[in-house]
């Protein structure tokens, strides 16, 4: 027998391209789902693919794009479930306004990690960084595109110093003390 209903929470990872969103998002999953806790996963790629498929990378469809995202994790978190989110979300207004969207219905940690950008860039996974350096995608973030450090993140990690296993843990520990909290 289960006892009082979890809230439902969103972790909101937020940081520039190639600060490790996604592989410390799917770390994060894997533990929990391994808990026997399904999470919902909104990764920018994925979301910009099936939900903002028509949106590009000007300030106003990233707001939009982040909005949505806000708006579908307040619906998962509404019915107790748990949601990640990983995504650029360069603007503070934006991720407040995810916030407000999510507080309606439950918790909602916000996440920043902090990678430096030469690290971001030195990794370059998706080769991304060299071809907006080279001109070929203007307006990308980190390069000639803000990315606002968030004011009043519930959690800071540097991917570049923190082990993953390091990072996931300290964001469970985030979420287990925000539960207390609530009670
Ligand atoms: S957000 O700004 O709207 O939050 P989101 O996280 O969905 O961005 O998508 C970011 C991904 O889009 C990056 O990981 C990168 O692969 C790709 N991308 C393409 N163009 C850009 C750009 N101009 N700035 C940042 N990322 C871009």
């Amino acid at each position: 027998m289960s006892s009082a209903p979890r809230a439902g929470v969103t972790v909101f990872l937020t940081g520039l391209s190639g600060a490790g969103k996604s592989t410390v998002a799917d770390a994060l999953v894997a533990e929990l789902e391994a808990d026997g806790r399904p999470v919902t996963v909104l990764d920018g790629d994925v979301v910009r693919t099936h939900l903002s498929s028509e949106l590009d990378f000007s300030r106003e469809h990233r707001d939009l794009n982040i909005r949505r995202i806000g708006f579908v994790a307040g619906e998962v978190v509404r019915h107790g479930g748990t949601v990640v989110v990983a995504a650029i979300a360069p603007y503070e207004t934006a991720r407040e306004e995810a916030r407000a969207l999510v507080e309606r219905h439950g918790r909602f940690l916000l996440v920043h990690l902090s990678t430096p950008l030469e690290v971001c860039e030195e990794r370059d996974v998706k080769g991304l960084y060299a071809r907006a350096r080279a001109g070929e995608i203007p307006g990308f973030t980190g390069i000639d595109d803000p990315y606002e450090v968030p004011a009043r993140p519930d959690l800071v990690v540097d991917t570049s110093v923190t082990p993953l296993a390091e990072s996931v843990r300290l964001i469970r520990a985030a979420m287990d003390e925000r539960t207390a909290a609530v009670g």
